[in-house]
C-alpha cells in the first residue's frame, strides 16, 4: 500500500534552468493535469550552471508557453548531488549536460536520461539550446517539450503502473 502511494519524483535538467527545463517541467506538468494524474507526480527543473540561480524562465520562453497555454512560475537552481538520490527519473536535455550530470557521482546514474530518446520523430539527440537565439527557437523548444513529455509520461504509467 505504501509503495502505491508512492510519487514518481521527476527532474527536468538544463544548463542555466531558465528555458528548455523550466519548458519541459511545464510540458510535462501540463499532460500531467490532462489525463488527472497530478497525485502520482512530483515535478522540478534546475540547471547544472548557477549563472541564473533565483530568476524566472526566460520572458521569451515564457511569452511562448503562454501563447500555448502554459504558465512558467519555477525559479531558477541548480543541480545538487542530492538530487541524483532523490529523483526516479532525471531528463538531460542534452548530452553536454547529461554528461556533466553523470560526472557529479562516481556511481552507476540508472535513472538518468536524455529528453530527446522520448522524441523519435527529432533528428538531433539533444534539445537545442534556444538562448543566443531568436523567438523560433523557443517555439521549437516548446514544440519538442510537448511531443517528448507525452511519451515520457505515457512510459513512466506503463513502468509504474499508474492507471
Ligand atoms: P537553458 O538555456 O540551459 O535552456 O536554460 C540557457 C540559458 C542561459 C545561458 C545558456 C543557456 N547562459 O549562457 O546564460
Amino acid at each position: 500500500m505504501e509503495l502505491k502511494n508512492k510519487k514518481v519524483k521527476v527532474l527536468f535538467v538544463c544548463l542555466g534552468n531558465i528555458c528548455r527545463s523550466p519548458m519541459a517541467e511545464g510540458a510535462f506538468n501540463y499532460w500531467v493535469g490532462e489525463f488527472g494524474l497530478a497525485e502520482h507526480f512530483e515535478v522540478d527543473s534546475a540547471g547544472t550552471a548557477l549563472y541564473h540561480v533565483g530568476s524566472l524562465a526566460d520572458d521569451r520562453m515564457r511569452q511562448v508557453a503562454t501563447k500555448h497555454g502554459i504558465e512558467l512560475h519555477s525559479l531558477a537552481r541548480q543541480l545538487k548531488k542530492v538530487d541524483l538520490e532523490y529523483y526516479d527519473y532525471i531528463l538531460a536535455m542534452d548530452r553536454q549536460n547529461y554528461s556533466i550530470i553523470k560526472k557529479l557521482t562516481d556511481r552507476p546514474l540508472n535513472n538518468l536520461y536524455l529528453m530527446r530518446d522520448f522524441d523519435k520523430e527529432g533528428s538531433s539527440e539533444d534539445v537545442p539550446d534556444p538562448y543566443y537565439g531568436d523567438l523560433s527557437g523557443f517555439e521549437d523548444v516548446y514544440e519538442i517539450q510537448l511531443r517528448s513529455c507525452e511519451k515520457l509520461l505515457d512510459q513512466i504509467c506503463r513502468a509504474k503502473r499508474i492507471i
